[in-house]
Formats: C-alpha cells, sequence, structure tokens
C-alpha cells in the first residue's frame, strides 16, 4: 500500500507573512493528517518561516528547486545543506516552468535528482508532455524520456524515497484536467517504465502524483485511480480549504 501524498506547490506566490498566515490556515484545517503525507512548498524565502509554524506537527516543507553542486561560485542558487538546516524534506526537480523558462535540462535534473537522493532530501521529479505532443500522438515517448534521463543511473532502493508527479504541461494552471482515464493511462506507463529500468518492487513503491488544475471538486476521482498516488497542487494549495479539501479526499 502506497501512501498518498499531496503537495502544495506555491510557486512564486506569498511574501514571508503572507506565507506564515497560509501555512497557518492549513495547519488549523488539517489538525490530524497521519493518513496523508503533506507537503508545503513555499518560495524560498518562506522555507524557514513555513518550517517553524508546522513544526510540531506532521505537515512537512518541501522547496521548488535545489543546486546539484555543493557550494561556491553559483550566484542565485540554493544547496542542500541551506535546505536541509531549515527542516525540508523534499524537492520539486524538474517543474515544467522551470524546463520551459530557465531551459533546465533532463542532464542537470538528472543531477539535482542524484545529488537529493545523496544527502536524505525526497525528490519530486515532475515530467509531463505539452499540448503540441499530445495532439502528435507523443505524449508517451515524451514522458519515457523524462523518466528514463531524470531517474537515470538512481538505483532501485531510492524508489521508496523519491516521487515523481505527472505533469500534462497543458493541464497546469489551465483549468483543463486530464480526465481520470487520460491521467491512470499515463501513470501506469510511467510504472512500467520504472519497473523496465529497476524491476518490481521499486516499481510497485514508487509514488506518482498527478499535477494539474487539480481541485477539490475533481480530487477524489484522481486519486481513486489505482496508480494515482497523490497530487502536485498549484493554484488550489493557495487556498486553505480548498488544499484541506484535497487532501481530505486522499484520506
Ligand atoms: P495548477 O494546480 O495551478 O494547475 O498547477 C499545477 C502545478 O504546476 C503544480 O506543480
Amino acid at each position: 500500500m502506497r501512501k498518498k501524498i499531496i503537495a502544495g506547490n506555491w510557486k512564486m506566490n506569498k511574501t514571508v507573512s503572507e506565507a506564515v498566515d497560509l501555512a497557518s490556515a492549513i495547519k488549523r484545517e488539517l489538525a490530524d493528517c497521519s493518513a496523508v503525507d503533506v507537503v508545503l512548498c513555499p518560495p524560498f524565502t518562506a522555507v524557514k518561516a513555513v518550517s517553524d509554524v508546522v513544526s510540531e506537527t506532521l505537515i512537512t516543507v518541501g522547496a521548488q528547486n535545489m543546486s546539484s553542486e555543493e557550494n561556491g561560485a553559483y550566484t542565485g542558487e540554493i544547496s542542500h545543506s541551506m535546505l536541509k538546516e531549515l527542516f525540508v524534506r523534499y524537492v520539486i526537480l524538474g517543474h515544467s516552468e522551470r524546463r520551459e523558462y530557465y531551459k533546465e535540462t533532463d542532464f542537470w535534473i538528472n543531477k539535482k535528482v542524484k545529488k537529493a537522493l545523496e544527502k536524505n532530501l525526497r525528490p519530486i521529479l515532475c515530467v509531463g508532455e505539452k499540448l503540441e505532443d499530445r495532439e502528435a500522438g507523443n505524449t508517451e515517448k515524451v514522458v519515457e524520456v523524462q523518466v528514463r534521463e531524470g531517474l537515470k543511473d538512481v538505483p532501485a532502493d531510492a524508489y521508496t524515497e523519491l516521487v515523481i508527479a505527472y505533469e500534462p504541461v497543458w493541464a497546469i494552471g489551465t483549468g483543463k484536467t486530464a480526465t481520470s482515464e487520460q491521467a491512470q493511462e499515463v501513470h501506469a506507463f510511467i510504472r512500467g517504465i520504472i519497473k523496465d529500468m529497476v524491476g518490481k518492487e521499486a516499481a510497485d513503491a514508487v509514488r506518482i502524483q498527478y499535477g494539474g488544475s487539480m481541485k477539490p471538486d475533481n480530487a477524489a476521482e484522481l486519486l481513486a485511480q489505482p496508480d494515482i498516488d497523490g497530487g502536485l497542487i498549484g493554484g488550489a494549495a493557495l487556498d486553505a480549504k480548498s488544499f484541506a479539501a484535497i487532501v481530505k479526499a486522499a484520506m
């Protein structure tokens, strides 16, 4: 049985004081969330403040990116040790917005995934096709390359730690959710790739989240699919009641 994981990706939203308010409201809504892993991913500037708010709860904190390097002359970057000191447990890597706007490639994403695992941070590796890929019938091809390259040389025993997020780019922030059938199909496909790469045990253990306009009114149906193990939530994670409703749908 894979424990469901619901993560809120706050993207470039919330100042420190706004983040404290949102995290505090989520904490009030989710006094008992032991049945689900709940992760809040604020912007870097608010990580410490959010960590402090949730410190005595089961809610954990994630970052939205991380450098593949240890330290040194990398202006604007944030390292694993900086995050770990702030009690960060998860790190989103390879989000489509970073692939698209900051030209992150599978090679660098793979370096980050391996660095995170080496340092006991749990990567949430994002993959997903663009609208033109889907329309051209290339969804599986695109997703397969992202999965194989992003997880290259990751050992089988790491799959209990890492999380994959399937986020069809055309569904992000558009209000167009993949149907539960469309999502399930790609999730099962991804699990099949993992089985081929590292075996059935790892494939059965790895958690695969869906992301892309997941909301309280579509969460239950998506989360009921056999290969959908949680959600990576953007817009709806910025509202405590909506986010809590999605977490409750996963219970
Ligand atoms: P939305 O939920 O706003 O579509 O965003 C999804 C996402 O990109 C989460 O990482």
